[in-house]
């Protein structure tokens, strides 16, 4: 299985995903500083791994403080909560981990520094688990939706790198093409960082799975030509009413696939389900530097400062979505989650 993070002998390491396909390098994160930079930069991305990044982040953060009053640990746990949820604002996975560390340290009264330290460490791989867990039984859940010798289109990396497992919806597809279905991908580059082509085409080499790499704008011409049976993309948050927040681009693929009659599926852990919000609207697009949408990997490919924006996700409204398939089942128009 491929995976983006790693506990080993009380290191924590990561793969840095920025410099893949060219290098498979993993890197040690020593602090919560490192790991907020980290996950800024995208060398940790994909809402359940930054989620459970998270959680070590802080478990790192709070090592020097184990001696510390519990008043101190305390509110160094709220300061450095703040600084690993601020990094990424879109993806809820971050703010769900962080504050399940925080009812846990908060819940243990009359334990000593040193051991609460020690639970959030056990809590930080528990999380971990759970996301393994949870990828399994969505790859499960989502088998009843494809058919044999099915072209897939997918949107972005959701696979190992993006979680803690086998992925959400690449989970799905790999899957399906273990029990022998006759898959065929096709994998959106994914302007402008290019998850898809950098990371989603080198797990499927990996896996041995068929697929052919198109850019984002040969979507409709795919669609049209009749080879796709479904969209399956993953998700950065859901709100209550099943809009989705998703890699920018996920939007206008939906819009294609509801014109060309191909269903088109979400698949993600509850985790990323955020009842709080009643709909898409609340949810905060993150704006990176427009310089990424100007350059490719620092090499220029349009005029210098000419006026750009990098918005990285967009909203699909929950009437475009025809199933959301999470760990406990597959979600079917009108979504109402509590
Ligand atoms: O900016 P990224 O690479 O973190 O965006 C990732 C996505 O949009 C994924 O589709 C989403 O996080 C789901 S990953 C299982």
């Amino acid at each position: 299985m491929i995976q983006p993070i790693f506990w080993e002998n009380d290191t924590l390491w990561i793969v840095d995903q920025t410099l893949l396909p060219a290098e498979y390098k993993k890197i040690e994160i020593h602090d919560h500083n490192e790991m907020a930079d980290a996950i800024k930069r995208l060398s940790i991305r994909g809402a359940p791994a930054i989620g459970i990044a998270a959680a070590f982040g802080l478990v790192l953060g709070l090592k020097p403080f184990t001696n510390a009053s519990k008043d101190l640990f305390l509110s160094k746990l709220a300061e450095i909560s703040d600084i690993l949820r601020n990094t990424r604002p879109t993806a809820v996975n971050l703010s769900w981990t962080l504050q399940r560390m925080k009812n846990l340290a908060q819940s243990l009264t009359d334990a000593p520094v040193p051991m609460i330290w020690k639970r959030l460490l056990n809590e930080a791989q528990q999380i971990h688990q759970e996301d393994i867990d949870m990828c399994l039984r969505i790859a499960q859940n989502g088998q009843s939706l494809i058919p044999q010798n099915a072209g897939i289109l997918t949107h972005c990396n959701t696979g190992g790198l993006a979680t803690g497992g086998l992925g959400t919806a690449l989970g799905i597809i790999i899957t399906a093409h273990k029990s022998g279905k006759n898959i065929h991908v096709f994998v959106d580059e994914t302007r402008p960082l290019l998850q898809g082509a950098r990371l989603t085409a080198w797990e499927l080499i990996q896996e041995n799975i068929p697929f052919t790499l198109i850019s984002d704008n040969m979507a409709a011409y795919i669609m049209s030509s009749g080879k796709t049976d479904a969209v399956i993309v993953g998700a950065d948050r859901i709100a209550a009413n099943g809009d989705t927040a998703n890699k920018i681009g996920t939007y206008g693929l939906a819009v294609l696939a509801k014109y060309h009659h191909v269903p088109f599926y979400i698949a993600a852990p509850s985790s990323t389900i955020d009842p709080l919000i009643s709909s898409g609207k609340e949810i905060v697009i993150e704006e990176r530097s427009d310089a990424e949408v100007r350059e490719i990997f620092g090499v220029k490919i349009a005029p210098e400062d000419c006026p750009a924006i990098s918005p990285a996700f967009d909203v699909t409204p929950n009437s475009l979505i025809t199933a959301i398939i999470t760990e406990q089942q597959i979600f079917r128009p009108p979504y109402y989650f509590k």
